[in-house]
């Protein structure tokens, strides 16, 4: 049976038909009839996290037919499926594991290599940190320089960016991903190669960007005076596969494992988070773990009406599947989880962007949609207008600290006023009513520009603090509603062929941008040959 000839979904149409143009404002105001108001009905909790989805286009009616889709689509044999470590992705024929990275269970899968693992990593973290481990001139240890792309590097830096109040603050941590040469000499310009310790991170350690910024890096220690036998002070590297990285010549005591299990946009619990060891330390670590295992745990035994990553992935499928929306803002209303977004993009998107279905047929439904956002209050000055009055329907994940981590008077009531407030102006909108009153008799023309048609979905995601406990738990609530959006798309969530394409070209490119001779016009369509040659002539090729 298909998706769409489900009875859960079939259902899920028809009453998508009835409620469409319901505005939350009535939903809101049927609370003073009695009873449960939707903020009761509505909000859960799980793993630390208060979880408000009451401004959501949904009655109980909708939540109830979105949690039968879940169970007719086997979102809980999937989900059991993947923390039995069966193989959950077909394509590569991998068992996908990050779940037991962070499990307690000492039955768990891969129990004991796992623990060896993140024991090497915390014996070598609490070297560096404390001075034990020194550069080649005897010299403390105070930037890292961690290089790597994609999952090995979005979720390193963006946990070392969130959880800096935890962080040694003698030890500074710097993250290079780019190609671009710029991203690597910023940082170059700002460490010293006798107190410098390179994490050169990649799964496959295939990965053009990583090596290059890796062999760049080695080439600056050298030039500034590190003999290559004092390199293995300098460098540690990260990876399933050892063989190249002892081919870049990364002593095998230096490499840290990790597992084709782990996907690289889920692995930073794996020893891709060195890094983030490195910066906070082994405990601090431990409780990141913590957090997404009370995560797991919430995951695997609530009810699914009260399990946070199925009601994210079931409203998520409400919006992108039934409503026709095309994005997802996340806007943290915090500096800290800056980089959220952008960690996000990855894991949802690389995750899910897919067409095939598992068995091989084309989907004929929307799957994931594009993950955006910035920190709030910045973002309500840049893009929040469209939301609030474009035509597109863009539902959003408000995520907001209860406490602030600072000590500075008044920044954090405003801070949070204005993300309560922005839940309830896009929830509420304005009427053309409420916009005449406010025009006035003069300016009737003004009318229609200050109308706001409301009936914009958010959820609000509340942390008490931000602190490795919470945002472990915030993370794993990502991951599992990707697993729950996959299964009921049926989609390999766990592979990524998509980005195959681009890098084969990306070398037929490059071999023609620095040939001798002209290129081919055979070899590529115009536009792709006339950009080659523009870049030649600059180069003087
Ligand atoms: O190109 C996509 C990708 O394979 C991601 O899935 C992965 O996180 C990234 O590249 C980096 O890969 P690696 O860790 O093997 O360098």
């Amino acid at each position: 049976m298909t998706l769409k000839s489900l009875p859960a979904w079939t259902a899920l149409e028809a009453h998508y038909q009835q409620i469409r143009d319901k505005h939350l404002r009535e939903w809101f105001a049927e609370d003073k009839q009695g009873g449960a108001s939707r903020a009761e009905r509505f909000t859960i909790s799980g793993a630390g996290l208060g979880f408000d989805f009451s401004k959501h286009r949904i009655d109980d009616t909708t939540l109830s037919l979105l949690v039968d889709l879940a169970r007719a689509t086997g979102v809980e044999a999937r989900r059991d499926a993947m923390f039995a470590g069966d193989i959950v992705n077909p394509t590569e024929h991998r068992a996908v594991l990050h779940t037991a990275l962070r499990s307690h269970d000492v039955n768990a899968p891969f129990a004991k290599e796992i623990q060896a693992e993140r024991a090497k990593m915390a014996v070598f973290a609490d070297k560096v940190r404390s001075g034990a481990w020194t550069g080649h001139t005897g010299k403390p240890i105070r930037h890292i320089v961690n290089i790597g792309i994609g999952g090995s590097d979005l979720g390193p830096k963006m946990v070392v960016h969130a959880l800096h109040q935890f962080a040694d603050p003698k030890i500074k941590t710097y993250f290079v991903s780019n190609v671009d040469g710029a991203d690597l000499q910023r940082v170059l310009e700002q460490i010293d190669p006798e107190t410098t310790l390179a994490v050169i991170v990649s799964k496959t350690f295939t990965t053009q960007e990583t090596l290059t910024n890796a062999i760049s890096l080695r080439d600056w220690f050298t030039k500034n005076g590190v003999k290559q036998a004092d390199l293995a002070k300098h460098f540690v590297g990260v990876s399933s596969n050892v063989a190249e990285v002892v081919k870049f010549g990364i002593a095998e005591d230096n490499i840290f494992q990790m597992w084709d299990w782990v996907g690289g946009r889920y692995s930073l619990w794996s020893a891709v988070g060195l890094s983030i060891m490195l910066a906070v330390g082994p405990n601090h670590f431990d409780h990141l773990l913590a957090g997404a295992e009370r995560m797991d745990q919430h995951f695997r035994e609530a009810p699914l009406e009260r399990n946070l990553p199925v009601i994210m992935g079931l409203l998520g499928v409400w919006y992108r599947d039934f409503f026709g929306s095309q994005s997802q803002l996340v806007a943290p209303y915090s500096e800290s989880l800056h980089f959220l977004p952008s960690y996000l993009q990855q894991l949802e998107m690389e995750s899910n962007g897919k067409s095939a279905q598992l068995n091989g047929d084309t989907v004929d439904y929307p799957t994931a949609a594009v993950i955006w956002g910035e920190p709030g209050t910045n973002g309500q000055h840049a893009f929040f207008q469209m939301i609030h009055q474009g035509p597109t329907l863009i539902p959003i994940d408000f995520i907001a600290l209860l406490t602030a981590e600072h000590p500075l008077p008044h920044h954090h009531d405003r801070l949070l006023a204005n993300c309560f407030a922005q839940s309830e102006a896009l929830m509420l909108g304005r009427t053309f009513e409420e916009a005449q009153k406010i025009a006035g008799p003069d300016k009737p023309e003004l009318v229609p520009h200050i109308v706001f048609p409301g009936n914009r979905p958010s959820t609000t995601i509340l942390l008490d603090e931000l602190n490795p406990q919470a945002l472990g738990a915030l993370i794993a609530l990502y991951e599992h509603k990707v697993l729950v959006q996959g299964s009921i798309w049926n989609v390999n969530s766990f592979d990524q062929w998509g980005v195959e394409l681009g890098k084969i070209l990306g070398k037929v490119v490059e071999a023609d941008l620095i040939a001798d001779a002209p290129v081919d016009p055979a070899k590529h369509d115009s536009s792709t040959t006339a950009l080659i040659a523009r870049a030649r002539a600059k180069a003087g090729r």
